[in-house]
């Protein structure tokens, strides 16, 4: 196992999708093994855009990481916490803000984008013009050195870089300079729609839906659209449901749709009715666990409680030599004697 540290956080804002499943937490199951690995919810993350409505936040959050046990992860290989968890991180953005230009945080390609695209939240509030800010001090706060980051999160991080350079220029060497690690790029999953899987398309299955939901949406699933009658060609490529059957079914099956479907001889009935079997049953076993992490009311708490313990020692550790090195509080022995001496 490699000593690097990666760290990856989650905004608490929905329940997880095949999107995740697939984009997501198959890399975390992954890094797990190969990395001391730091995965966490990150909640005041989720407050800067939902703001005005916090009602969901601890729920979802509470649920993301009983999915998260369940797919696997394993609190003894890797450190599950949660971000409001630790203080220090407020503290570390602090700091990060007296050298953070607004000019920077202005060019975030993020913020335009999310500003100019998300209409039914407020996001004019101040938190969600420092989301770079908060983030840098999550990698920075437990000296994450690599940071798993798919193509949206690359500016997210490029920040946090500077920004750590800017601090070790004006402060002296203090805080790690964590590097991209480009995670291998997770499926891309269409919704049932074709459009990007995404909770607020309302095309999603989601990976507690129950099997009758799974059935339901598997039939109501878009295909190719040019296949208007049974004995039409079809391409298998273009055809969301067959996307989506790839990413579960058994690969002898999936060639078999892909075979037929060109020449007209299969229909999408079928394909759907056998896609929502292989969906209800690849899921079976995880829905079987996650109903025994149910069952054990105070598990997620207690994975949060025995993170928290881990993370906090370190955080403060960061905060300890930040603080020393701005020159906040009263020179240290070490420091003083050093000074006294001129050296
Ligand atoms: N910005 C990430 C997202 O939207 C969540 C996140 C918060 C994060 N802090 C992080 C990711 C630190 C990696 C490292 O998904």
């Amino acid at each position: 196992m490699s000593q690097h540290r990666i760290l990856t956080g989650y905004r608490p804002t929905g329940k997880l999708h095949l999107g995740h499943w697939f984009g997501n937490l198959q890399n975390m199951l992954r890094l797990q093994n190969e990395y001391d690995a730091f995965y966490f919810v990150a909640d005041w993350h989720a407050l800067t855009s939902d703001w005005q409505d916090t009602s969901r936040v601890y729920a979802f959050g509470h649920d993301m990481v009983a999915d998260w046990l369940a797919a696997g992860l394993d609190p003894e290989r890797c450190t599950i916490y949660r971000q409001s968890d630790i203080p220090q991180v407020i503290e570390l953005m602090l700091y990060f803000n007296m050298v953070l230009p607004m000019s920077w945080l202005e060019r975030t390609p993020s913020y335009k984008e999310q500003q100019a695209n998300i209409t039914n939240k407020d996001l004019s509030n101040v938190g969600f013009f420092l989301y770079p800010s908060l983030m840098a001090a999550d990698i920075a706060i437990v000296k994450s050195d690599q940071v798993p980051v798919g193509e949206d999160q690359q500016p997210h991080l490029e920040l946090t870089r500077e920004l750590v350079r800017r601090f070790n220029a004006t402060y002296g060497d203090t805080l790690v300079e964590p590097q991209a690690l480009i995670a291998k790029e997770g499926a891309r999953v269409p919704g049932l729609d074709g459009r990007k899987m995404s909770k607020s398309y309302g095309n999603s299955i989601f990976i507690t839906d129950t099997p009758d939901d799974m059935r339901k949406k598997a039939m109501s699933c878009m295909t190719d659209p040019a296949r208007k009658r049974k004995d039409d060609p079809g391409d298998p490529a273009i055809c969301p449901l067959h996307q989506i059957h790839k990413l579960i079914g058994k690969p002898e099956d999936i060639a078999s749709w892909e075979a037929c479907c060109p020449q007209g001889t299969c229909g999408c009935v079928a394909h759907k009715q056998q896609f929502a079997d292989d969906l209800v049953s690849y899921f079976a076993d995880f829905q079987l666990r996650r109903a025994e992490i149910d069952a054990q009311p105070h598990l997620v708490e207690e994975v949060l409680a025995a993170g928290k313990e881990r993370v906090l020692p370190l955080a403060q550790e960061t905060i300890t030599a930040c603080r020393d090195a701005i020159g906040l509080d009263l020179p240290t022995a070490a420091a003083a004697s050093s000074e006294a001496t001129g050296e």
